[in-house]
């Protein structure tokens, strides 16, 4: 690659500052050789962001390199939308799983989006079809039908609103009538009617669907170890987790939310009940705060790596080109816009 050895140093230095205390598996941290075979890859992707007017698009869940390398913007699913809505590039390269990749292309039907990782799927999305969801409404005719985020263009097209992990709550809430659909998220359906009934407005939720294969997998126990081995420990939670996890935690919220809640706290030790990019956020964020992480890596997100996002900007494969058939766009469009209008 065309770069001498001092841009590559520097870059190299540049991200090791970031990086050198910030864990890459749990037993490992980023070491400065992991940043020198990284750097070169990060100068070719900045240079031909800047060649192809193109954006990159990071979730928080994706690596280091990628997130605080190449990213333009790193955040959860409801920034990354309102952002992919936003942006006057022409490209947009998204570090993520398909439905985020999706979302950004029905947002921008004219522009070009790829995925890095290619089809990378999410046990969530790949969990419901179109046809599940009409079935489901045929059998509760009149009954609102909200989808979380985390779910295909065909399914969100037949929906009335969709909502992200940041904005459930209150959009449920928002939503007429004592019943009320929530697919394809069945452990936050639970958290869902346990939050409105907590709030004084319940409802009953009818859901389908299947669980995030992250976050199903803390139990109880976990918690109970937390607290036991860390006495004083502030233990935060995603809201996929299941609902007797939720009920022990100190804080449950969507990506940004639990970047939120480390930031305003004055606790020096938080349990991480999430998956471990955004452990390395926090990490990276903020040296002076401790993060303890059981387990918990999305192996959907980690197909993005440097090598795959310059491929996918200078020749993206078919399979890294988003495209999303005009109809159902059209109509999933309309559940996305629902979504930013509810949330205001
Ligand atoms: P956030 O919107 O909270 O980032 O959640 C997305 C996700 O896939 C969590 O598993
Ligand atoms: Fe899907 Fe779970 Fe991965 Fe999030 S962490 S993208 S919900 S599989």
């Amino acid at each position: 690659m065309p770069y001498t050895q001092d841009q590559i140093f520097n870059e190299a230095h540049r991200l090791y500052g970031l990086l050198s205390h910030v864990s890459k598996t749990k037993a490992q941290k980023w070491t400065l050789a992991d940043c020198q075979a990284a750097a070169p890859y990060i100068l070719a992707i900045n240079d031909a962001k800047k060649a192809k007017n193109a954006v990159v698009l990071a979730h928080s869940y994706t690596t280091p390199d990628i997130v605080y390398g190449v990213a333009d913007f790193r955040g959860d699913s409801y920034q990354l939308a309102q952002k992919a809505r936003e942006t006057n590039a022409q490209m947009i390269v998204f570090a993520g799983v398909w439905f985020m990749a999706e979302t950004a292309k029905i947002l921008n039907p004219n522009k070009q989006v790829v995925i890095p990782a290619g089809q990378a799927g999410c046990t969530l999305a790949d969990s419901m079809t179109a046809v599940d969801v009409q079935k489901l409404r045929a059998q509760h005719p009149g009954v609102p039908a909200l989808c979380y985020i985390n779910s295909s263009a065909e399914v969100k097209a037949q929906c009335d609103a969709c909502v992200t992990s940041g904005n459930v709550f209150d959009i449920a809430q928002k939503m007429p009538g004592k019943q009320l659909i929530f697919v394809p998220d069945m452990l936050m359906a639970q958290n869902i009617a346990i939050e409105l009934k907590r709030r004084g407005t319940p409802k009953e939720i009818i859901s389908s669907g299947g669980s995030c294969c992250v976050h199903d997998k803390y139990r109880p126990e976990q918690v109970e170890k937390l607290r036991a081995d860390y006495p004083g420990i502030v233990v935060i939670a995603h809201p996929e987790c299941a609902p007797e996890v939720c009920a022990l935690c100190d804080y449950v919220g969507s990506t940004k939310g639990m970047a939120d809640y480390v930031s305003k706290s004055d606790a020096r030790q938080f349990g991480m009940l999430t998956e471990l990019g955004l452990v390395n956020r926090l990490e990276t964020e903020h040296p002076d705060k401790s993060f303890i992480w059981p387990f918990g890596v999305c192996s959907y997100m980690k197909k993005n790596s440097l090598i795959n996002t310059l491929q996918a900007l200078l020749a993206p494969r078919p399979d890294q080109i988003v495209t999303v058939d005009v109809q159902v766009a059209a109509a999933a469009q309309k559940s996305i816009h629902k979504m930013f209008e509810l949330a205001q």
